[in-house]
């Protein structure tokens, strides 16, 4: 049996630390701004978008909601995210994904100010993660790293596991975990023998999108498992990428999904606001 890790209650002492800084950083007269922008009416981005909002509100983080219609054109976007470097009380930048089809993602988020690029999605911070000289944190995968953290679980020489090799969550999370001395296995759709490879895994992220793929016959005793995956069932409730019931017997913590990783992506991008108010603060 395994102990479950409570995502909410890891947010919320992130949260909690960054609140507390801004309010320090507002006695100072530097206030901390965060520019949302959402293309279409995609449920679960305003679903995301609505909780930034709040996580915002809550931290003290002055928020900017930009919504588009569908029909915007690249060419549109693109002018706002310029307009939005510009733009003195905007400390981070943030496009929700997916866009409408007709958008080039990588265009867009080429555009935004490196500076203010708080989801660290723009090519100079993909390569300062690589070298370990972060100014923005990946916010899912430093949020995973928190969450291995609040078990008492060190990474140092452990076999690490990443199920998955998206920009987003695989390649940044193998990353992390090798900064913190873990030996890291990235697996993908055309690994040959995935469930031999998971059953190595002293620590396993999985971040596929694909419901239930890790059962627990694929995980060893005793395994922290983090489920990054978020899938709509046909019933529509929410399931991870592992199958939870099997998984919590083996594992020794495991997250649940809802209520795991999801509640710390947010809790991170707060923290990379806050970082970004900072640095402007310093300049
Ligand atoms: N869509 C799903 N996750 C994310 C995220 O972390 N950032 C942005 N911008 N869009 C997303």
């Amino acid at each position: 049996m395994s102990m479950i890790i409570d995502g909410k209650a890891v947010s919320a002492k992130v949260k909690e630390n960054v609140r507390d800084e801004i309010a320090e950083l507002k006695k100072k007269g530097i206030t901390a701004g965060l520019a949302v922008i959402i293309v279409g009416d995609d449920p679960a981005s305003k679903v995301y978008v609505r909780n930034k909002k709040l996580a915002c509100e809550f931290c003290g983080i002055d928020s900017y909601e930009y919504a588009l219609p569908a029909e915007t054109t690249q060419d549109e976007l693109i002018s706002l995210v310029k307009k939005l470097n510009a733009d003195e009380r905007v400390d981070g930048i943030l496009c929700q994904l997916p866009l409408p089809e007709h958008i080039d993602e990588k265009a867009v988020i080429d555009n935004i100010s490196p500076d203010k690029d708080v989801d660290a999605f723009h090519p100079v911070n993909v390569g300062r993660i690589m070298i370990g000289d972060y100014r923005f944190l990946p916010c899912t995968p430093a949020g995973v790293m928190e969450l291995i953290a609040s078990t008492g679980v060190e990474v140092k020489g452990k076999e690490c596991v990443v199920v998955g090799r998206s920009n987003i969550v695989g390649k940044p999370m193998a990353m992390l975990l090798l900064h913190n001395s873990g030996t890291v296995t990235v697996c993908h759709s055309k690994t040959k023998d995935l469930a031999e490879h998971c059953r190595k895994a002293d620590i396993l992220v999985a971040a596929v999108g694909v419901p239930k793929l890790i059962t627990g016959d694929m995980i060893k005793d005793g395994a922290v498992v983090i489920d990054v995956g978020v899938n709509r069932l046909e019933n529509g409730k929410l399931c991870g990428d592992v199958d939870f019931e099997s998984a919590k017997e083996k594992a020794s913590y495991i997250t649940p999904v809802p209520g795991g990783v999801g509640p710390m992506t947010i809790a991170m991008l707060m923290k990379n606001t806050l970082a970004a108010a900072k640095m402007k603060a310093a300049e």
